[in-house]
């Protein structure tokens, strides 16, 4: 079972103290790896013995670790930190229930999810340590040069980052999920049914179909958007043969120092995929100038 399953399930049998006591130890891991129980206890603001005790119930069901030692301390995992974003998302009346897996990435798990008014969503779970921290910062720029940074902080980052670039070509007119919420790193969108491209084998109309990204990429770009990691695996063809864009948390802006080279990699890398798949042949020059018109 995934973090996120586990963290669904558990999430309805924990009262609001062992929350508290998960709320402190996300506040802790702002400033150390560890966090030794008396600041847990303080940031709790609850009697050291109800800590402890909340504190070995917590880790029997596998929310946090503890490290013994003279450095002795607990850290959340990603189900203790799951924890806290649902029960927020609860609470917040955005979230009732959690249904089936969509997509695991390399940097997300995607599940399907119910509002309570009976809306189907779908709910994003950025992942960011899951990789090595230095695989990490080699490819998002938004970290360097901070140090070390732990990968609560650097999931939230970028589900933040993802929101907004939602945010921003949602209101332009690209094709992509509407963004509904965010809290902490998990990120909730509007349901999109279809496939990935990269399964799709027939298309109606390829050229037609590629048209459309390239209409996409251009409204993008005009709200300085730049994706920066288009490819088959983040285009969507939708059930009703429409294109649909995702998986925005690397997103420049078009001031970037290296805007215009991303941009031709990401239509470098769609004109390839079409020319190899379908045939298509399209000049780089020509969709570059195509996107990149404001008339
Ligand atoms: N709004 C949505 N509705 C339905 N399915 C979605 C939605 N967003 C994502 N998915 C599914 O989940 C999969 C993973 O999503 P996404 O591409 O955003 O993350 P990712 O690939 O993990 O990111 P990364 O490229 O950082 O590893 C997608 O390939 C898609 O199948
Ligand atoms: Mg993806």
């Amino acid at each position: 079972m995934s973090s996120a399953e586990r963290a669904a399930r558990i999430l309805p049998e924990l009262e609001p103290k062992d929350l508290r006591v998960l709320q402190a130890m996300e506040l802790g891991m702002m400033s150390s790896e560890y966090v030794p129980i008396d600041q847990i206890v303080k940031y709790a603001n609850l009697n050291p013995r109800e800590v402890k005790f909340r504190i070995s119930a917590l880790n029997r069901r596998e929310l946090l670790y503890g490290q013994p030692g003279p450095y002795a301390g607990y850290i959340l995992n990603y189900a203790g930190y799951d924890c806290l974003a649902l029960n927020a998302l609860v609470k917040a009346d955005v979230l009732e229930a959690l249904g089936r897996s969509l997509g695991v990435g390399k940097e997300s798990d995607v599940y399907e999810a119910l509002t309570p008014g009976g809306e189907r969503v779908a709910v994003k779970f950025h992942r960011l340590g899951r990789t090595s921290f230095r695989e990490t910062r080699r490819k998002r720029g938004y970290v360097s040069g901070k140090g070390r940074i732990s990968w609560i902080y650097q999931s939230r980052l970028a589900a933040e980052r993802e929101f907004e670039a939602l945010r921003l070509v949602y209101q332009a007119g690209v094709s992509s999920p509407e963004p509904l919420h965010r809290n902490r790193h998990v990120l909730v969108m509007s349901y999109i049914d279809g496939y990935n491209l990269v399964d799709v084998d027939d298309l109606d109309d390829p050229e037609g179909f590629l048209d459309d990204i390239l209409q996409n990429v251009r409204r993008a770009l005009s709200a300085g958007v730049i994706h920066t990691d288009l490819s088959e695996y983040n285009i969507v063809v939708q059930a009703d043969g429409e294109v649909l864009l995702i998986d925005w948390p690397q997103f420049v802006h078009r001031d970037h120092p290296n805007a215009e080279m991303l941009l031709r990699r990401d239509v470098g890398n769609v004109l390839r995929y079409f020319r190899r798949k379908f045939g298509v042949e399209r000049s780089l020059e020509e969709a570059l100038d195509f996107v990149r018109r404001t008339d």
